[in-house]
């Protein structure tokens, strides 16, 4: 199997006028996503706040054709976990996609059905290529900036959230007072929970 591997190139201006469909996760949307619930209620109870956007050039949802678009993941924290996109699976399960940094850092977390786990660092220019069969989550670990990714995958691939959902990924991204942290979560748990099979962290 491929594994993840990133590549730095120059970024583009960003512009997202270009990009019509415009969709907003707010912190309700990532119900059980956070390991800290009590943080979580606190902070929801302050407000509804946005915790990512995506300006997206939809495509028919056809093989051949590509959607792509723009990710923001705004910087926060629930507790000591960082802000970050819901993941997923692709539900045509054997499809890629391609980030691409443009501003800010922070990482993608990425895991097989398998549990095989990757983190790579997202930052300007790098290209991260998601292989056929990895779930993916970006984490904005900046305390004052946006993450802003490109991201480009087959039209038709679709999403599955509900495997996230149910259990989160096996690995979480937490500040622990020196900056960011890959921790194991404990929600994940099952045969390979308790192992440090991540590859590819920096
Ligand atoms: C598309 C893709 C991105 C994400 C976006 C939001 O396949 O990976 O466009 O959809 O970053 O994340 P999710 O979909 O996990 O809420
Ligand atoms: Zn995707």
């Amino acid at each position: 199997m491929d594994q993840p591997s990133t590549v730095q190139i120059t970024p583009p201006d960003f512009v997202p006028e270009r990009f019509a469909n415009h969709i907003v996760r707010r912190l309700s949307m990532l119900e059980g996503q956070f390991h800290d619930e009590g943080a979580y209620a606190s902070l929801l109870e302050k407000g509804d706040t946005v915790v990512y956007e995506v300006y997206e050039l939809s495509r028919p949802e056809v093989a051949g054709e590509l959607s792509s678009g723009i990710s923001i993941v705004h910087s926060g924290r629930v507790g000591d976990e960082y802000f970050m996109t819901k993941g997923h699976f692709h539900k045509v399960i054997d499809t890629a996609e391609v980030y691409y940094g443009l501003k800010g850092h922070g990482v993608m977390v990425m895991e097989t059905p398998e549990g095989e786990a990757s983190v790579q660092d997202i930052r300007p220019g790098a290209v991260l290529y998601v292989p056929p069969r990895w779930a993916h989550r970006s984490v904005n670990t900046s305390d004052d900036g946006d993450l802003v990714t490109l991201f480009v995958y087959p039209a038709h691939a679709g999403h599955d959230y509900g495997s996230i959902e149910t259990r989160g990924f096996r690995k979480i991204v937490v500040e622990r007072g020196h900056g960011s942290e890959i921790v194991d979560n404990d929600r994940w748990g099952g045969a390979n929970g308790g192992e440090d099979a991540v590859s590819g962290l920096r």
